[in-house]
């Protein structure tokens, strides 16, 4: 098919050229003799006028013409479209192909639900918005690409069947046709194997790679999703981080143009949790946490007694409007965080108003007052509890009234590190402890003591890169002593046969020279929400997974044959 020029590149330096342009029909209006059809494609939209305006009745949306034409200069310019003052006065129009009228507009604002988009995203794709989505995301992967090239790294593909990685959350599975009763698991990330290629000498190892995880699904988490994958010997972790600040740098400068000032700012995450409530928090805003422990524990109030922390935040100018039942739906949002209840005090007539203040004496009143900065209309929120409790979930307020209140400015970048992660948690529920990021992150060694006694305690050279409020990436130093490997399996709990059949290949790799090493993951979804600044992490997936973790396009998961079930040797309990 003959093509002279993309619609959306043609323009007034073009006029009086004979083109021809391929596309489909965004639009078609009749003016009498006179037909206006708007042609789309990958580049944008340019208009074509016909005089045939009886041919032209067979022509409607979506169908894919081939026209040939002359460029004119347009009586009244169109300033929302790039070929706005020209149109093509078309000599001829082949219609290559017809289309069905379409379930939902093909135009950036539309209005179709979004499963309805899914099942027909092919379709949705048309959609400019959707196009520039895809652009931005392969310009990045080029930046990746290039930067990382540049400076000595390899793109080295790992396997998709492998054995479970421990990422911490649940594996896809896939049987074995040949070993019945036997799985691979999909990886969560190529953890082990990147670190393996650093024992095999790669030194610089990258890989744009899918990760799978069978985990709840959120407006920024997929099933299965994309890395940015990094490890690196030899670099202590002021030096990995700063090769890797450059590379968000220059993703930054060369999609959107925003300069990221360098270098980021580190906060240890144990700040971060006291001042934000959050690992990943957004500092687009203040609204910062305070203590009130040293206030409130001494007050009449016998729940705040003996509490490991009491925790408070400000907001401005909201007292008038807190009804009961938003005091209601916060106390609810408490409960979700396993507390029992939160307090929320208003300032009026320049004193503090709520029931609580019948457990506060005045002069706590005016301790309460004088550390919150409380003025007229403000309202205090505070909380009494275990600290992993009370400070996420002043943090998730902190957050919702930001939202609410549009305290933060849109098209303003905020990146930091959080540095300095525990090395393990512990499950709230069951009491058991699990690694924070994952079982190969190195303890600080001035923590190393506390590994038998208190390994909560234990801190670890882990970060994860925030932006926006969003965790973008995450990666820690790796431990590269094969002792302190097996204690750290040994405190998670592993035995020595879970050991053996999980890890043994891997700790034995660790006794052929391993090269201290340090490496970090991007979410490359993540990124791309934040470059094109959606809150929908679909958006810039070409066929994502529906909340149900569905594919409504093409029904996967579904069942299969009964053949094929026998051949993997399974059988289905209803
Ligand atoms: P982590 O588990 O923190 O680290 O993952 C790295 C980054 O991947 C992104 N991410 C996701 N994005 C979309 N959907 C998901 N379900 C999802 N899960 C994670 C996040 C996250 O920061 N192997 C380690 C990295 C390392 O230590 O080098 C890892 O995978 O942006």
């Amino acid at each position: 098919m003959k093509r002279s020029h993309y619609n959306g590149e043609i323009n007034i330096s073009n006029l009086g050229e004979e083109v021809e342009v391929l596309g489909w029909v965004s639009k078609k209006r009749n003016h009498g003799a006179i037909v206006f059809i708007d042609l789309r494609d990958r580049t944008g939209i340019v208009q074509v006028v016909y005089t045939d305006s009886d041919f032209a009745l067979d022509i409607r949306n979506e169908y894919v013409l081939h026209v040939k034409g002359k460029v004119l200069k347009r009586e009244v310019s169109n300033p929302k479209i790039k070929s706005g003052e020209i149109e093509i006065k078309a000599s001829e129009i082949e219609i290559i192909n017809t289309a069905k009228t379409t379930p939902l507009i093909i135009a950036d604002e539309t209005d179709a639900l979004e499963d309805t988009r899914l099942k027909y995203r092919y379709l949705d794709l048309r959609r400019p918005k959707m196009q520039h989505f895809l652009d931005v995301r392969h310009q990045v992967k080029i930046i990746i690409h290039q930067y990382l090239s540049d400076r000595r790294f390899i793109e080295v593909e790992t396997p998709n069947l492998i054995l479970s990685t421990p990422e911490g959350s649940r594996d896809y599975l896939v049987p074995s046709r040949i070993h019945h009763g036997k799985f691979y698991a999909l990886p969560q990330s190529p953890q082990i194997y990147k670190q393996l290629l650093m024992i095999g000498g790669i030194e610089r190892y990258y890989q744009i790679c899918r990760c799978y995880r069978d985990e709840d699904l959120r407006a920024d988490r997929q099933p299965e999703f994309t890395q940015v994958d990094i490890e690196t010997s030899f670099l202590d972790q002021d030096e990995f981080l700063t090769l890797m600040e450059g590379l968000i740098k220059e993703i930054f400068i060369k999609t959107i143009g925003y300069e990221v000032k360098l270098p980021l700012r580190r906060i240890p995450y144990l700040e971060a949790m006291d001042r934000y409530g959050s690992d990943k928090p957004d500092t687009r805003f203040g609204m910062e946490l305070f203590d009130l422990k040293e206030i409130l524990s001494k007050c009449s109030f016998t729940g705040f007694k003996d509490v490991e922390a009491i925790k408070g935040i400000k907001v401005d100018k909201v007292a008038s409007t807190t009804s009961r039942k938003i005091i209601d739906n916060l106390t609810l949002e408490a409960k979700k965080f396993s507390l029992s209840g939160i307090v929320v005090l208003k300032m009026e007539n320049n004193e503090l108003n709520g029931s609580f203040t019948k457990f506060l004496s005045e002069e706590e009143k005016r301790q309460l007052i004088n550390i919150s900065g409380a003025k007229n209309d403000d309202i205090i929120i505070f909380a009494g509890g275990p600290k992993n409790r009370v400070c996420p979930l002043l943090g998730a307020i902190r957050l919702n009234y930001a939202r609410q209140l549009n305290l933060i400015q849109p098209n303003t970048y905020d990146l930091l590190w959080v540095v300095d992660f525990p090395l393990f948690e512990r499950d709230v529920e069951s009491g058991q402890i699990t690694s924070s990021h994952h079982p190969f992150t190195r303890p600080k060694d001035e923590h190393l003591k506390y590994l038998d006694s208190d390994p909560t305690k234990v801190l670890s050279y882990a970060y994860d890169i925030v932006i926006n409020g969003y965790e973008a990436g995450g990666g820690s130093l790796r431990i590269y002593n094969q002792d302190v490997q097996k204690k750290i399996f040994e405190v998670l709990g592993l035995t020595k046969e879970d050991l053996k059949r999980k890890f043994g290949f891997f700790i034995d790799a660790f006794e052929y020279g391993t090269p201290p090493h340090a490496g970090m993951a991007f979410g490359l979804d993540r990124l791309m929400m934040i470059l094109t600044n959606t809150d929908n992490i679909k958006d810039v997936i070409a066929f994502p997974k529906n909340l149900a973790a569905v594919d409504p396009m093409s029904g996967a998961p579904q069942s299969v044959d009964e053949s094929q079930l026998k051949e993997l040797g399974i059988k289905i309990e209803e």
